[in-house]
């Protein structure tokens, strides 16, 4: 199977649902138009496409669980509006356009955020667009996600960055950083899958072990490629790290020994799916997709 078909056709279904959902007649328009701009502005869908694969990985057929695994790209894409704000690291390009706050202001953009962050969470506590999960799970699944994006996951994650520009880097700094403003979230998403099937701990426990290096790896990358990437395939400007002395994997290990240390996390991620055979193939390729990704 190749994995960029699948992540395309994963993006399709999280992308029909989301569609149909903001098509929502009561809201001022600029507000539709704002979260519509930044939604549909072609990100990767790697956090859903993470939960449908580790649902499948169970066992479950994915297509029962796309809203649900949906709430994921909301949550990120508000993230990515206020991290792009002028406050925080000051952005113009965005998913290959220019960032939010450029085209809508920063009271539209930071209110477009507020509402995708809480509209997660509306759909996470809506049972009825799912037969087949049950409400328990679902709560488990809001909590799991809650969890992580709120004040010991990505926002923590998200302050201790901006508190660490122009610092000397060191190491638990940095991996507090990472582990919480990106990992953390990528990780609930691998842990959506094995909540809502409702596998066993030990599945959950090594599913959740891939999260997290596959998590920390995919922050590892994003440092390399402000420095190595290319303004075009990205869809970002590169070098904006350096610019406001972001504390970086590369600005402590230097690049070469940043590669090692995100092949190694990948390296684990792949160790610790050991206990599944072929039906955790789709992971195998996203950690490995992870690693060598360009954009
Ligand atoms: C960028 O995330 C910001 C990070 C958390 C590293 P992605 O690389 O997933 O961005 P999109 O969603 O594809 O635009
Ligand atoms: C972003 O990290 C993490 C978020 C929670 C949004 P970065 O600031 O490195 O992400 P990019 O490089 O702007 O996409
Ligand atoms: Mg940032
Ligand atoms: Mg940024
Ligand atoms: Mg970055």
């Amino acid at each position: 199977m190749d994995i960029k078909k699948y992540l395309h056709e994963k993006r399709d279904l999280v992308d029909t649902f989301l569609k149909e959902y903001y098509r929502n007649p009561h809201t001022p328009p600029v507000l539709q138009e704002a979260m519509g701009y930044s939604l549909f502005a072609g990100g990767k869908r790697v956090r859903p496409v993470l939960a449908l694969a580790a649902y499948e990985t169970c066992g479950g057929d994915p297509a029962d669980i796309v809203p649900y695994a949906s709430t994921l790209e909301l949550i990120h894409t508000y993230s990515l509006i206020h991290d792009d704000l002028p406050s925080m690291d000051n952005d113009d390009l965005r998913r290959g356009k220019p960032t939010n706050h450029k085209v809508f202001g920063e009271a539209i953009a930071i209110l477009a955020g507020d509402a995708l962050l809480t509209d997660a969470f509306a759909i996470l506590s809506d049972p009825s667009l799912s037969s087949r999960i049950t409400p328990l799970r679902l709560l488990l699944a809001l909590r799991e996600v809650a969890l992580a994006s709120g004040l010991d996951g990505m926002v923590a994650g998200q302050v201790q960055d901006i508190l660490s520009e122009k610092k000397e880097p060191d190491r638990e700094t940095l991996h507090f950083i990472h582990t919480r403003k990106t990992g953390a979230l990528l990780r609930a998403s691998v842990r959506m899958g094995p909540i809502l099937f409702g596998s066993d701990q030990e599945i959950l426990d090594a599913l959740s072990m891939y999260g997290e290096h596959v998590g920390l790896a995919f922050q590892v990358i994003d440092d390399i490629l402000d420095i190595e990437g290319v303004t075009e395939e990205l869809g970002k400007m590169v070098g904006g790290d350096e610019k406001i002395k972001k504390m970086t994997y590369p600005r402590l290990y230097g690049l070469h020994k940043s590669k090692e240390i995100a092949e190694n996390l990948i390296t684990n991620a792949h160790a610790a799916l050991s206990l599944f055979s072929s039906e955790a193939d789709t992971l195998r390729k996203i950690a490995d997709y992870v690693l060598t990704r360009r954009s």
